[in-house]
């Protein structure tokens, strides 16, 4: 059984079968993106107001859990405006050369797209600031007493940012972005939307009770959705005939360690950490993350905001703290001494 089944990253090994056909399942135009209604609509006034202006559109930040879109709608953005795509991430702009290298290849209009934009060093957001603004790019020549600092005028361009982490973004750069757009996770008739136009696009035999049991179990991630549409595929082609059903889908997805709720092993096995050893918590995060041996990021990044959203888990001054539902949903009954177990447990004998 693969741990990494409902990670939202793709996993190393199917990396490259997964992202040409993830390359292919990816929506090319706003009209194909489907959900995040509210984003879709400021981004369609937008892109629609600069090609009407004939400009470069605003900046552009999405933030979000992983697999949720944000590299999707860079695409969609150059798409839409019919110009380039320049791609690139924050850890691999290591010095203020490679970001000035990118800038002065980039045509009027192009986008750039930084994703991990949270990782970007200090000195490579300092020569970012005025090319977002000004569009302008400072080059210094030369060291010591003798540098001269030379400014080298810039296309216009579109900065398209993505981060799974807006708190670790600067105010100054936060600031210079025209859009900040949050991406939400999706609804369970948004996901089934997405799993339909998946297994159309991958020639999967599946009806509509299949593909709603592989949407409501997605963790509300489209990544997650298309990954595990392929393996029920591979389930039920080896097991059933190779139709996608409710059955084959339920099947299926219990062989892969998938439950009820869409929850992994590792979503679980916080779960069970958190109950188990540490009687409902409150623990903190680098505890938790050490507990189930996830790095402390992963655990912020991927599982917890699921798990919160769910109302399985919560956010104290003191630590994360177990709701009555993750008791409830590993199958545990609440000891009397556990946090927020008063509000729905039986009263203890001894107050
Ligand atoms: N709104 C959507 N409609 C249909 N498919 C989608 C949608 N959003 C994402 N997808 C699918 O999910 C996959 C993952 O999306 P994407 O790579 O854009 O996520 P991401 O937010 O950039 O993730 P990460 O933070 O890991 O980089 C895409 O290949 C695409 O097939
Ligand atoms: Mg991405």
């Amino acid at each position: 059984m693969r741990d990494e089944l409902l990670s939202p990253e793709p996993a190393p090994d199917d990396l490259v079968v997964e992202l040409t056909d993830e390359g292919g399942l990816r929506p090319r135009s706003l009209e194909e993106f489907v959900g995040q209604a509210e984003l879709k609509e400021h981004l369609t006034i937008i892109l629609e107001a600069a090609r009407r202006r004939g400009q470069a559109a605003d900046h552009l930040l999405f933030a979000g859990p992983p697999g949720l879109g944000k590299t999707t709608l860079a695409g969609i953005v150059a798409a839409e405006l019919g110009v380039g795509l320049h791609i690139t991430s924050g850890p691999a702009l290591e010095r203020a050369g490679d970001l000035a290298a990118i800038l002065t290849r980039l045509d009027e209009g192009d986008v750039l797209f930084i994703d991990e934009i949270h990782r970007l060093s200090r000195a490579v957001e300092e020569v970012l600031y005025p090319a977002m603004e000004d569009f302008q790019l400072d080059i210094v020549l030369g060291k010591g007493p003798a540098a001269r600092s030379l400014r080298l005028d810039l296309p216009r361009f579109t900065l398209v940012g993505a981060t799974t982490r807006t708190g670790l973004i600067t105010g100054p750069l936060r600031d210079r972005f025209g859009l900040v757009a949050r991406l939400d996770y999706y609804t369970a008739a948004d996901l089934e939307a997405i799993v339909v136009r998946a297994a159309g696009i991958l020639g999967v035999d599946a009806d509509a009770d299949g593909a709603a049991e592989i949407a409501r179990r997605a963790r509300g991630t489209p990544r997650i959705a298309n990954r595990l549409l392929r393996r029920v595929r591979d389930f039920a082609e080896v097991r059933a005939h190779g139709a996608v059903d409710r059955t084959t889908a339920r099947e299926g997805l219990a062989l892969f360690g998938v439950d009820d709720l869409g929850l992994d092993k590792v979503d679980r096995a916080i779960l069970s950490a958190l109950c188990g050893r540490f009687g409902g918590g409150p623990v903190g995060l680098s505890t938790l993350g050490i507990s189930v041996g996830e790095p402390t990021e992963t655990v912020e990044d991927v599982y917890e905001p699921f798990l919160i959203q769910q109302g399985l888990l919560m956010r104290t001054p003191r630590g994360r703290v177990a709701t009555p539902a993750a008791w409830a949903h590993l199958g545990l009954v609440a000891p009397p001494s556990a946090p927020l177990a008063a509000a729905d447990g039986p009263p203890s004998l001894f107050e």
